[in-house]
């Protein structure tokens, strides 16, 4: 494992990889930490992006942006109709896309190209990088074992699981232990053909493509990896978690407010627990409340990620009640966005309570810290379902967001018996990801097998 905030390259290999991140935070940082590990292996690397949601340049000036039209409207342009933006995105940037091929292409002054990596949400970069004979490898940055669920879906739907119907949420899916129907990957709309669709071509345009890299790791997800081998028989490259190879640069689309470690730092060891329900999920109201009683009451310090948006119809805390905060007398924090990665390595820092982004996951195991889990769709339904039934590194929050049930929750995981287990494991779980990271450990073989296969090319 290297430990420096810029990825210095060994020995320049004098090929470029061009990049293509999905514009949502928990795509575009695992693209750009990915993007680091390759540029310290010697390639060049260019990432194309889309205005929307743009990553910051100067904070990578070891690699060349090209920005690229997205065609989105103003009120296209936010995750709050997340499959609309998906399919919008997979429309629109088909012709800027083209061009910006072409013109990479065209250009000898920089190193040749030997691969585009594009997000495996992005399916129509397929056809585009085929019409170049450009070859494609795709970066899934969710785990396997969703991965898995999300390429059943043709079986799911035949079988008759989904759509979910009432009264068989807990029904066991035999075809995918330990998945019950409730932890299936779906998500609310009214249109679950979108879904479908780009589930679909999202599984094609994987297996069409030329090789798979993974944020996870072998000793992780040894089980759902030894499937995917035998279904996608393609190279499979687990090679996570990315953000350890090095100190990341950051690549957060909201403003991270750095008073969470100046209060962290005034807490006890492992006596807060932190809560964040990531980039996109919203709650209602009535939940963002009972989430605020339920901190209050559990009388234990607290650090709360309030992201602008998190609560529908609302700008940021208007539905918390008169002078909440003041009452707690410094015992909670509310901020807009926090530096996650730090917080969860604070020594405060007791629990975190999620709602399971496979980022938000795997970077709670790689700092042991146990989870309470909230899933709110898609993958973070299986991920939820893995922290605590496979991996039992987290207890799930299962019979709705009241502020008994959470309080619950909250003393079990710190201060009970079965909570001290919880610990123990997610602990184990992290020595195995520092073991995968040193020389001869999987993840470090994996880069080794990443580099020359993506060298070959
Ligand atoms: C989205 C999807 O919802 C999820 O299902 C999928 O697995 C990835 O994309 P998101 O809501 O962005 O997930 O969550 P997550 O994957 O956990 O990524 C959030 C990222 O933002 C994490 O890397 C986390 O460290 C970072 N973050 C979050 C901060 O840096 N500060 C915060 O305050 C909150």
């Amino acid at each position: 494992m290297e430990n420096q905030s810029e990825s210095q390259p060994q020995e320049r290999l004098g090929r470029q990889l061009i990049l293509f991140p999905l514009p949502l935070q928990g795509h575009i940082s695992p693209m750009l930490q990915l993007a680091n590990i390759l540029h310290s292996k010697g390639f060049s690397i260019t990432i194309i992006h889309t205005k929307f949601n743009s990553p910051n340049p100067t904070n990578y000036p070891h690699f060349n942006f090209y920005p690229i039209s997205d065609g989105l409207s103003e009120s296209q342009s936010s995750p709050s109709d997340v499959l609309s933006l998906l399919s919008l995105l997979n429309q629109n940037c088909i012709a800027p896309f083209q061009e910006a091929l072409a013109q990479l292409l065209a250009d000898k002054s920089g190193d040749p190209i030997a691969c585009l990596i594009s997000d495996a949400i992005l399916y129509f970069t397929a056809a585009v990088a085929k019409s170049f004979n450009l070859p494609r490898i795709v970066l899934r940055t969710g785990g396997v074992s969703s991965f898995l669920a999300f390429a059943a879906f043709p079986l799911l739907l035949e079988k008759g699981y989904i759509p979910i119907q009432d009264g068989r949420s807990e029904e066991p899916v035999v075809e995918l232990p330990p998945l019950r129907v409730k932890d299936l990957p779906v998500i609310k709309t009214s249109n679950p053909e979108i879904l479908y669709e780009l589930l679909e071509r999202m599984i094609q345009e994987t297996k069409n493509s030329l090789g798979l890299i993974w944020n996870s790791f072998e000793e992780l997800e040894e089980a759902a990896l030894t499937k995917l081998r035998q279904d996608f028989p393609i190279p499979i490259f687990p090679v996570g978690p990315f953000h350890k190879h090095f100190t990341v640069s950051s690549s957060n689309l909201i403003a991270v407010d750095t008073s969470s470690i100046s209060w962290l730092n005034e807490q006890s060891p492992n006596s807060v627990i932190y809560v964040s329900f990531g980039s996109i999920a919203a709650i209602e109201e009535k939940e963002f409340i009972e989430v605020a009683w339920s901190l209050a009451n559990s009388n234990l310090p607290f650090l709360w990620v309030v992201r602008p948006g998190l609560v529908r119809g609302a700008e940021w805390l208007e539905a918390l009640p008169k002078r909440f905060l003041e009452k707690l007398e410094g015992r909670g924090h509310i901020v807009k966005w926090a530096p996650q990665l730090e917080v969860l390595a604070h020594p405060a820092v007791g629990a975190f309570w999620t709602h399971n982004g496979w980022n938000s996951t795997i970077e709670s195991i790689c700092e042991g810290v146990p989870m309470i889990c909230m899933p709110c769709f898609t993958d973070q339904l299986v991920n939820a379902r893995y922290v605590s039934h496979v991996w039992k590194a987290g207890l799930q929050l299962e019979n709705g967001l009241d502020r008994v049930n959470i309080e619950q929750a909250i003393k079990k995981i710190m201060m009970e018996k079965e909570g001290e287990e919880i610990r123990k494991r997610v602990l184990h779980l992290k020595e195995k990801t520092n073991l995968c990271l040193e020389v001869g450990g999987s993840s470090f073989n994996s880069v080794k097998s990443m580099v020359n296969y993506i060298a070959s090319l």
